[in-house]
């Protein structure tokens, strides 16, 4: 019983620190967590549990029960990260070791996912700078390369060595840096023509055989999250049309009402329609604003790349496309039409008779998948035109 206990608030742990990962770094602009104290919200189960959660666990003042929410200390957590990949073993002699050379926005995530997550064997991954010499691949984020690149490796790069470009953010949202040109082997972002694709969410078999869950309880019909307001970009001029037909429940910094990560799927799960409105219109960009409400269970209402780019990733009946009505106002009546009818409402979900829909984990998937590109792909390469390729 106890050991029960404790292996499942293990996993709950675990879980708390992914997402604290994935929240604070893919909802960056919208939530600016405080780095102390944060909470785990409730998410669906994964079986894994890596050393990072057992000791966090075993250490005092790591973790505290705050109104029955488990908060972990996200600082001293990071400083742990660090110190026990130090510590543990240096993977076996044929692993693959893919050096993470800045952790993505500063935030840290536990290294020793790619088997138990990803079924990716013979990787290891480390952010030891000192096996520089031995690694086959570097992994870079690009926001966190500075300006006049002073805070890359200045040692000469082993020749078999792969240096990886890693990027979620749009061209639009990316800044432009002729001085990468020639610096990197091999690139990883959401894009269809990178190396490594990493999408922002997957639709996936469901191979769990649990029965889908039921449809929510809704108990708003329209809602919308936004934090970075710009009064030019496409999604505010559509909101602003659109609220004039439907009531819209509004969040975020833009609104004054913020909601904590913790919230989040509460609020999200109570609509029964999002607005999964991107920031910038490019070519696969689609982010964690679709796929966080598709695997919450509320109908997402995309403005984006072209409907035909969103039915390569996810089932055409799954979502409504703000490009399959001729106004905003006709695009009100059809969703107060759903709102009154509950049979074509409920077709929005018959995909997850087999499927599931999942947002990635922002780190440990582009670092477990780099790792396993250079495992199987031995070929020379050179990104020599990063810059025409990605703003060109
Ligand atoms: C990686 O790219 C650099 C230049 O960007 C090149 O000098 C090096 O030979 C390449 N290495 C491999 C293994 O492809």
């Amino acid at each position: 019983m106890e050991s029960q206990n404790s292996s499942r608030s293990c996993k709950n742990l675990f879980i708390a620190v992914v997402l604290m990962t994935l929240f604070s770094a893919i909802f960056y602009m919208y939530y600016e967590p405080s780095v102390n104290w944060l909470n785990c919200p409730a998410v669906p189960k994964h079986d894994v549990c890596g050393n990072i959660c057992i000791n966090a666990l075993k250490t005092p003042n790591q973790i505290q029960i705050v109104n029955n929410t488990c908060m972990v200390n996200f600082t001293s957590l990071r400083h742990q990260l660090t110190q026990t990949e130090a510590a543990s073993s240096q993977g076996g002699d044929l692993d693959t070791i893919l050096l993470i050379w800045m952790w993505p926005f500063g935030h840290p995530f536990d290294l020793g996912l790619c088997s138990s997550m990803y079924n990716i064997h013979g990787c290891h991954l480390t952010v030891d700078k000192s096996q520089f010499n031995k690694a086959h691949g570097v992994l870079f984020h690009h926001r966190d390369i500075y300006g006049d690149l002073s805070n890359m490796p200045k040692l000469p790069r082993p020749p078999i060595q792969k240096w990886v470009w890693m990027n979620m953010e749009s061209p639009s949202n990316s800044g432009q840096r002729s001085n990468l040109n020639n610096l990197f082997n091999l690139t990883t972002t959401y894009r269809h023509d990178s190396d490594i694709m990493v999408p922002y969410g997957r639709i996936s078999e469901n191979t769990g055989g649990k029965k889908h869950d039921e449809i929510p309880h809704k108990n708003k019909l329209v809602c919308w999250i936004v934090s970075n307001w710009n009064s030019d970009f496409k999604r505010s001029k559509y909101y602003e049309e659109l609220k004039e037909h439907i009531s819209i429940e509004t969040y975020g910094n833009h609104f004054n009402r913020r909601i904590s990560a913790k919230d989040y799927s509460d609020v999200v799960s109570s609509c029964k329609f999002y607005l999964s409105f991107e920031n910038a219109i490019h070519q696969d960009y689609i982010t964690e604003k679709l796929y966080n409400p598709l695997s919450l269970g509320t109908v997402p209402v995309v403005l984006g790349p072209p409907r035909k780019n969103y039915e390569e990733f996810i089932p055409g009946s799954a979502f409504i496309h703000v490009d399959d009505f001729n106004s905003p106002k006709e695009l009100a009546e059809h969703l107060k039409l759903l709102d009154q009818n509950d049979d074509l409402y409920r077709q929005f979900f018959t995909w997850k008779e087999h499927f599931v829909a999942r947002t990635s984990f922002f780190g440990p998937e582009q670092a477990c998948h780099a790792c396993d590109h250079i495992r199987r792909n031995k070929n020379y390469r050179v990104v020599n035109d990063l810059n025409s390729w990605y703003w060109g």
